[in-house]
């Protein structure tokens, strides 16, 4: 759905209608950057201050169970080789005015970035570079809808091994754990995802069940979409592998799915491709324009 922004979807008759009904709020809202962006980032505490007002209206729409994932790079301080805490009291704040539990925080790794930022990480070599951002799993119960069956990584060679021979060394580890003969030997489908994640199909590192969506060319039509189309294709759009991996941890199918900062609807995509339902608001014409590239097949206006 187009809106001239969330503040304005927010006071729609259409987030009264699903007041309580959204199982999963997942976005990656405009980042508190230093540099104004083209697309109308707020700066240090007036950013603090709206992200903090908006958490009650966001938090309202959401279901008892449901879950609300923000994600949200690193900032760094104006000419300086230091960081900013900035993208973490956002959160911290964000988490208090929704009156939420922090269910998990995740790191999204994406080893692929360009070095930065440049004057001192590949200028000066005095920092490494910045390669995560924050993924925060917030909710208004303790126990959301949740399960990480639904998200099992394929088995290493190793594992895949010793399931096979039905073997493994027993006894005591460094650690102090105990392995017992048959402790890790049920096959159970694959193992459990770690809270860093690094989903990378060629590095055998995402999910059966994301492999459909990875491999679609989604993002190749959507930026020939863009071209066909002369728009500006957005230039921070989250890959659709982390967010089917949410959608797929924390919803079912038929759930309703929200991203209130859309852009090029990433969120919208994943979430129809597992047969979620899904709202985008965006306050861009232009990045919601570029965004049917996404949905060529498949939109109805
Ligand atoms: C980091 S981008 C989201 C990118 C998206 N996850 C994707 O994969 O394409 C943040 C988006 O929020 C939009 N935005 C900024 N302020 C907004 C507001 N008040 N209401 C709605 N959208 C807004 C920006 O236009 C921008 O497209």
């Amino acid at each position: 759905m187009w809106c001239s922004s969330i503040e304005a979807f927010l006071d729609h008759r259409e987030a009264k209608r699903i007041a309580g009904k959204v199982d999963l709020i997942f976005t990656s809202p405009p980042y508190p950057l230093v540099k104004e962006k083209r697309y109308g980032n707020k700066k240090g505490d007036e950013y603090l201050s709206w992200m903090r007002d908006l958490a009650p209206r966001l938090v309202q729409l959401l279901s008892p169970t449901g879950s609300v994932v923000i994600e949200l790079g690193n900032a760094w301080q104006p000419g300086s080789p230091t960081m900013s805490t900035l993208p973490l009291r956002t959160l911290l704040e964000f988490q208090e005015a929704g009156g939420l539990h922090l269910c998990q925080h995740l790191v999204w790794h994406n080893p692929a970035r360009l070095p930065g930022p440049a004057q001192w990480v590949t200028v000066e070599r005095i920092r490494l570079k910045d390669s995560f951002t924050h993924v925060w799993w917030m909710s208004r119960t303790e126990r959301p809808k949740a399960s990480n069956r639904n998200v099992l990584l394929p088995y290493s060679n190793h594992m895949k091994d010793l399931l096979r021979k039905q073997g493994y060394n027993p006894g005591r580890r460094p650690s102090g754990h105990v392995v017992s003969e048959a402790g890790f030997l049920a096959d159970h489908g694959g193992s459990i995802a770690p809270s860093v994640l690094s989903l990378d199909s060629e590095a055998d590192r995402i999910p059966q069940s994301l492999l459909k969506l990875s491999n679609t060319k989604w993002d190749a039509a959507y930026i020939e979409h863009c071209r066909n189309n002369f728009l500006d294709p957005h230039p921070a759009r989250m890959p659709l592998e982390l967010a089917g991996f949410m959608i797929q941890l924390l919803t079912d199918k038929n759930d309703l799915v929200l991203d209130p900062f859309a852009g090029s609807n990433t969120t919208g995509a994943a979430a129809q491709a597992l047969g979620r339902r899904w709202i985008a608001v965006e306050m861009s014409a232009q990045y919601i324009e570029g965004s049917r590239g996404r949905f060529e097949d498949t939109l109805i206006d």
